[in-house]
């Protein structure tokens, strides 16, 4: 039997949304106040489901210690109450939610290895949530 696991972190960081690619009056006219320059910060919820063949043994699909360890140790260690526009992945990168997600995702990929990673889902607010399961070309 094949289940899926969803696991919720919480995760405080802040954040300017601004590109070099537009001018001052661009950014403004298209992020609004979140073009605000000294940034603005969020209580992101971070949803991580995996999924994968439930345990005859353990009636588990992982163990919630590792994927806590896991994510803890290369997601909220490096964005947990950082500001995401000074860090080497934002350098040249927008840190909107949807970015966020696809970088978290990435970085999920490489380091949960007992079970398969399905999907990234980040409330950036009450209103505003994204996700993200991986670019076509990345499938396999
Ligand atoms: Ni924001």
């Amino acid at each position: 039997m094949k289940a899926h696991l969803t696991r919720r972190y919480i995760l405080s960081a802040s954040h300017r949304l601004h590109t070099g690619a537009l001018s001052d009056e661009q950014n403004l006219a298209t992020y609004g106040k979140c073009n605000n320059p000294h940034g603005h910060g969020h209580n992101y919820s971070l949803e991580v489901t995996v999924s994968g063949q439930v345990s005859s043994d353990t009636g588990m699909v992982c163990n919630l210690a590792d994927l806590d360890e896991a994510v803890r140790h290369t997601v909220l260690d490096c964005f947990d109450h950082q500001n995401l526009n000074m860090l080497a992945g934002f350098a040249s990168l927008v840190p909107t939610t949807e970015n966020l997600a696809e970088a978290i995702y990435n970085i999920l990929e490489q380091s949960i290895h007992s079970a398969h990673l399905e999907k990234v889902r980040i409330e950036e607010t009450m209103n505003n949530s994204f996700e993200y399961a991986g670019g076509a070309e990345l499938r396999h």
